[in-house]
């Protein structure tokens, strides 16, 4: 292998290694061209049958800004969420799930040290991103549609 391929796939090894969840985002905003780039290699995922179903929407100042008041607005009147897809409630989920979102939980008590009410605030602010990517999928794709699919019974 080539000194160069094996550099890019080190660094292909430390992206994967070093991406972590960010929960309170700093004020810098991200340059267009950086947003473009991201959404170009989103798009590069496979997909069934080729299909490429999704579409990508970034949404950025002034509409960022409504979505966050809006987003705000919803947690404030205790409005749950409203998945598009239905989701298994956590009590259901295996033991070992369970054990790791406790996990999660501890860990978070622990990092913000207030019970999570500051990890709760930032949530609510959505986590003071600059830029926030959609990607969507049509809306039905995960309805069965024929009898026939064992998954569908
Ligand atoms: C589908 C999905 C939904 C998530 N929802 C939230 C969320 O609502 N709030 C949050 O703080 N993190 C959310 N996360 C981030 C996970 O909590 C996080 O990936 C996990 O704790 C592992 O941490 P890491 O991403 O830093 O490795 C979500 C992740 C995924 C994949």
């Amino acid at each position: 292998m080539i000194d160069r391929e094996r550099e890019s796939l080190m660094e292909f090894s430390q992206v994967i290694n070093r991406r972590h969840s960010v929960r309170d985002f700093t004020d810098q905003p991200v340059a267009r061209e950086d947003l473009l780039d991201i959404a170009r290699a989103a798009l590069t995922a496979p997909s069934w049958v080729n299909s490429q179903p999704w579409r990508i929407y970034i949404a950025t100042g002034t509409t960022l800004a409504d979505i966050k008041a809006q987003h705000r607005a919803h947690v404030d009147a205790g409005d749950g969420g409203h998945s598009d897809f239905p989701v298994m409630h956590r009590t259901d989920w295996s033991p070992d799930a369970q054990a790791n979102m406790a996990g999660l939980g501890a860990q978070i008590g622990e990092y913000f040290g207030d019970e999570g009410r500051a990890f709760a605030a930032s949530q609510s602010r959505l986590f003071n991103a600059q830029a926030i990517a959609y990607l969507t999928v049509p809306v039905g794709s995960s309805q069965c549609r024929s009898t026939t699919s064992a998954a569908c019974r």
